[in-house]
């Protein structure tokens, strides 16, 4: 049985490679379609354009890069990055059934996208944050992105705060979801210790002020995280500052 440890990008990519043509039944499943919400919710932050060029980071299979990329035709394009291959190319096809949709897709990594500096409108990050080697970086390279003034939004588990009384019950109802429900289903489709490494990944996740820091040091002039779903998710928000002509690194 693989097992699967946070923070090591090679067996992070192999994970995603190996759950990628189950990971959308799945997600809809374990969140009983709520994901579909609470990525609508991050977007909504970015308030999509037309005419804009948007960037879906960790996109996966794609469920955000192609909601952005309906609401910026016409002009518009939406970028879409991962570093592994199996979500990409299920991602490829998707687009494919709806070939109006301005979707441009990138094999990369989301520490060093090697695209250009201040090159897009607004950017999202779903699920993504937790599963980098050092989100600091992540968030860097995010910033690095955007123009003057441009919005993201990083969505992910919230890692609850424990010195608290209400997040150390957040926490635990999440552990007991994540051990009771999630795992058990997952070991039911052969992804048992895909889905145990959830867990795992959260232990060592920033809470959301921890989040709000990393942002801020990263040159993020607005950086608040909402908690989603009574605390088990987290919506953090973003904005670059206005007027400077380059991020700066
Ligand atoms: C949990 S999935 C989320 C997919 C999609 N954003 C969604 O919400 O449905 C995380 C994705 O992040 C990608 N990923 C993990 N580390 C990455 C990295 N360093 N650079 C780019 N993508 C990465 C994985 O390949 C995977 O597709």
């Amino acid at each position: 049985m693989p097992t699967f440890r946070p923070g090591d990008p090679a067996a992070v990519n192999d994970l995603f490679e190996q759950i990628a043509p189950r990971y959308d039944r799945l997600n809809d499943l374990l969140s009983l379609g709520l994901h579909r919400i609470w990525k609508r919710q991050a977007i909504a932050w970015l308030a999509p354009a037309p005419g804009q060029r948007l960037l879906d980071l960790c996109c996966g299979t794609g469920d955000l890069a192609m909601l952005m990329a309906v609401r910026v035709r016409p002009g518009g394009t939406v970028l879409g990055v991962d570093r592994a291959a199996a979500p990409l190319r299920l991602a490829r096809q998707r687009a494919a059934r709806q070939p109006w949709l301005p979707l441009q897709w990138l094999q990369a990594d989301a520490l060093a996208t090697g695209l250009a500096d201040a090159s897009v409108d607004g950017a999202v990050m779903a699920y993504g944050l937790r599963n980098l080697a050092d989100p600091a970086a992540g968030l860097a390279e995010l910033r690095r992105l955007l123009r003057p003034g441009g919005r993201a939004a990083v969505l992910d588990f919230n890692r609850s705060d424990s010195t608290g009384a209400a997040g150390r019950r957040t926490a635990a109802l999440q552990r007991l979801l994540l051990r009771r429900l999630v795992v058990p289903v997952a070991a039911g489709a052969g992804l048992k210790e895909h889905y145990a490494y959830l867990e795992e990944s959260l232990e060592r996740f920033p809470t959301g002020a921890g989040q709000e820091a990393l942002a801020r040091a990263a040159g993020f002039a607005v950086a608040r995280h909402r908690p989603l779903a009574g605390g088990l998710m987290g919506l953090l928000q973003l904005q670059a500052p206005c007027g400077t002509q380059r991020a700066t690194q």
